[in-house]
């Protein structure tokens, strides 16, 4: 029979640090597709490999599950009852999915009016007891951490460190299908959970296996960019709701893994994020706006002659599905006309126009 690919805590266990005895609760999370788009290099000049490790194929439709898995483990493996978390919206369908698995409770505080359709709906369906507050990611963050200091409830937030146990395992995915690291990584920065993440798996990877190391590449959108001017935004703002946050809890070693892999942090506006969200799906793949951060940091960067990318190979990290914001493509979409059922009118139609 063939091996059946077991989830993150399985398939890494000798690598994450966590209790050796726990029991996963997975969905059978990792092992997405790194997808090869030469199309898309060209159109951004050309000379280089581009592949998209695409986190949006995820069991709820975001790289969040590949933390979660381990950290909701970890906390069923103490006895914990229920989780908590702040989140824009994918953290919260995530925690939600895994906490229901394990026969555990979540609650899910986020910023009112500011979580793409697709994730509140998740948390919805999952069971989570979702709590919307008049405030920013950072504000729920704050208060969910104290909760969770205060009270027998388990924070699943970036911040607990299994999160990052799990979510390292991407980079390990990169180098196993490479056969080593890319030449640059380029993902989106909010909290800045995931960039600390890669950042430490590229490394212990390189470590046990040789595989090198990668410069990284992290984007933030112009108006909820803290790492590129160097203070909190108490305001933040940005059509990609995952990444509206103004004090990332893991700023510092962002910034870390920028200096450390000589790489960089950069912001790029709105209207690179949707143009970015565009070319990936004119190659088909569809992803919410702020994983199209990237490649529209990288396109930036390349029109900007600030990095040489002529021959270097380059992945760049896709985190949520497009699914999960179906509203920012139909808001300004001319509504499909409705024809009768009729096969005369519709090939004229088509032929036609
Ligand atoms: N991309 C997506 C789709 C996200 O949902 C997030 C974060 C990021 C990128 C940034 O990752 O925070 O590790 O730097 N979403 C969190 C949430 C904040 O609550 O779902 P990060």
């Amino acid at each position: 029979m063939a091996e059946i690919y077991p989830g993150v805590v399985e398939k890494y266990r000798e690598f994450i640090q966590a209790p050796m005895d726990m029991e996963a609760v997975t969905l059978l999370e990792g092992n997405t597709p790194l997808i090869p788009v030469p199309s898309i290099a060209n159109a951004l000049g050309g000379g280089f490999e581009l592949w998209i490790k695409f986190e949006g194929l995820n069991p709820t439709g975001s790289f969040k599950d590949r933390g979660m898995t381990v950290a909701v483990s970890e906390a069923a493996h103490r006895g914990a009852k229920t989780v908590i978390c702040a989140s824009t919206g994918n953290t919260a369908a995530s925690a939600a999915a895994y906490a229901s698995r394990a026969g555990m409770n979540a609650i899910v505080i986020i910023p009112a009016g500011k979580v793409a359709a697709g994730k509140l709906a998740g948390a919805i369906a999952y069971g989570a007891q979702v709590i919307q507050i008049d405030g920013s990611f950072d504000d729920a963050l704050n208060i969910v951490l104290q909760i969770s200091e205060k009270h027998p409830i388990a924070l699943v937030n970036s911040l607990n460190p299994y999160r990052i146990q799990g979510q390292k395992t991407a980079a390990f995915e990169i180098c196993d299908v490479l056969g080593s690291a890319p030449d640059w990584l380029a993902l989106p920065v909010g909290n800045a959970g995931n960039i600390t993440a890669y950042w430490m798996g590229f490394k212990e990877y390189d470590q046990s296996k040789k595989t090198g190391l990668p410069r990284i590449l992290g984007v933030q959108a112009e108006g909820a960019a803290p790492l590129v001017t160097g203070h909190p935004v108490s305001q933040p703002e940005t059509i990609a709701t995952a990444i509206r946050i103004g004090n990332p809890a893991r700023g510092e070693e962002a910034l870390l893994a920028a200096s450390e892999s000589k790489g960089t942090i950069i912001a790029v506006s709105d209207k690179e994020i949707i143009s970015a969200q565009r070319l990936l799906a004119s190659d088909g793949i569809w992803v919410e706006p702020a994983s199209a951060a990237g490649i529209a940091g990288l396109k930036n960067q390349i029109v900007g002659g600030l990095i040489d990318v002529s021959g270097k190979r380059i992945v760049v990290v896709c985190t949520g599905h497009g699914l999960k914001d179906p509203d920012i493509i139909t808001q300004d979409f001319k509504k499909p006309e409705v024809f009768p059922a009729d096969f005369t009118r519709l090939e004229d139609f088509i032929l036609n126009g």
